[in-house]
């Protein structure tokens, strides 16, 4: 692999206490390319802008897909991943939906290892604090033909994070605009499942909140994820979630958080939610949290939720299940406890 370092670091300009998501890059950069049937020019170089083709069919046919991952420091300055492999994994299950090749696991590996032990300085230690690690790939074929590509660039960007919204979360039960139908992308980490969300969640926006729930395409009665992020609902002594299929992303977190939770005791319910049960829940004053799971959110309380005109408040809880999950995944994650499941894994 070559690698080309930047000539000096662009971190202090960098302003660590006011990050906002996403917004600003590490260092460096891992690309690779797919020619001929094979990927080759694996190299990290400063990040920078790519040049491709304006006929690259990502911009025509959205052929891309991407992960979300994150690198923690610990306090004696050693670097995390939290389950890898799943997102290597998810990716190949992304690539392969999507009609794109497979990007090799030992190459992932390596770049991604190189490219977090030189950008290290990046991942500020302290819960909350973390590397977000965006691995991707897409079409860069330049022809607008309507079928796969021949080529394609895998790569791999870091932004430096701390909390991914900074005021509380509403969310709305939508209705009206799906997310994924039975036998689409929906289980994929294809780009455009989250283009299509953003027009139906910037008239959520207008109306107070900041998220949606998804709700099945074919009778919008059953609860899905909300886009950004699984969910999980406490409804009396039970931990409720949808079970995954193919159209709900098969969350690292969430699938974290459940076994975190039955390890605690807790009674999880992987099953179908339907939304009456939850407005039901919501009114006879059974329906105790509402909270979010993902690599960006992390575990996101949700404050309240509307649907159709009727909006609820969620009181706030002592010792909530979220709070209690968080710790204890965030404890794993930057190596402040035991990690009995051998999740994560020291760069
Ligand atoms: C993640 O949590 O990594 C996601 O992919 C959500 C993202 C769109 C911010």
């Amino acid at each position: 692999m070559k690698i080309k370092k930047i000539d000096s670091s662009n971190i202090n300009s960098v302003d660590f206490e006011n990050l906002n998501f996403g917004a600003v890059f590490s260092d460096h950069m891992f690309t690779c390319d797919y020619v001929d049937g094979k990927w080759i020019n694996p190299e990290i170089i400063p990040y920078q802008p790519i040049s491709v083709s304006p006929a690259s069919r990502v911009f025509h046919y959205g052929q891309a897909c991407f992960e979300g991952m994150k690198a923690f420091k610990d306090d004696n300055n050693d670097v995390w991943l939290f389950r890898p492999t799943e997102n290597y994994n998810r990716i190949i299950k992304s690539s392969v939906r999507l009609a794109m090749p497979k990007f090799p696991e030992e190459l992932f590996f390596e770049g991604l290892n190189t490219l977090l032990k030189m950008d290290a300085q990046w991942i500020k230690p302290g819960i909350g604090n973390s590397l977000y690690i965006r691995p991707f790939i897409f079409a860069s074929e330049g022809s607008i033909n309507a079928t796969e590509a021949c080529e394609y660039k895998f790569m791999i960007i870091c932004a430096p994070a701390s909390s991914y919204y900074s005021d509380d979360v509403k969310v709305k039960i939508e209705k009206s605009f799906s997310r994924a139908a039975k036998g689409g992308v929906g289980y994929a980490k294809a780009a455009g499942n989250y283009a299509a969300q953003f027009y139906p969640t910037s008239l959520a926006i207008d109306e107070g909140y900041q998220q949606i729930i998804w709700t099945d395409s074919s009778t919008h009665q059953y609860i899905e994820e909300a886009g950004t992020m699984n969910l999980f609902f406490r409804i009396e002594d039970k931990l409720l979630t949808a079970p995954t299929s193919d159209s709900i992303l098969d969350g690292i977190t969430r699938k974290s958080l459940i076994q975190i939770a039955k390890d605690k005791g807790i009674d999880v319910e992987v099953r179908p939610i339907k939304v009456d049960e939850l407005i039901d829940a919501a009114n006879s004053g059974t329906l105790i949290e509402i909270f979010g799971s993902g690599t960006a959110v992390v575990v996101l309380p949700i404050v309240g939720f509307g649907f159709e005109n009727k909006k609820f408040d969620l009181p706030k809880v002592e010792n909530s299940w979220a709070s209690i999950l968080k710790n204890e995944l965030n404890g794993i994650q930057y190596n402040l406890i035991d990690d009995p499941y051998n999740w994560t894994v020291k760069i």
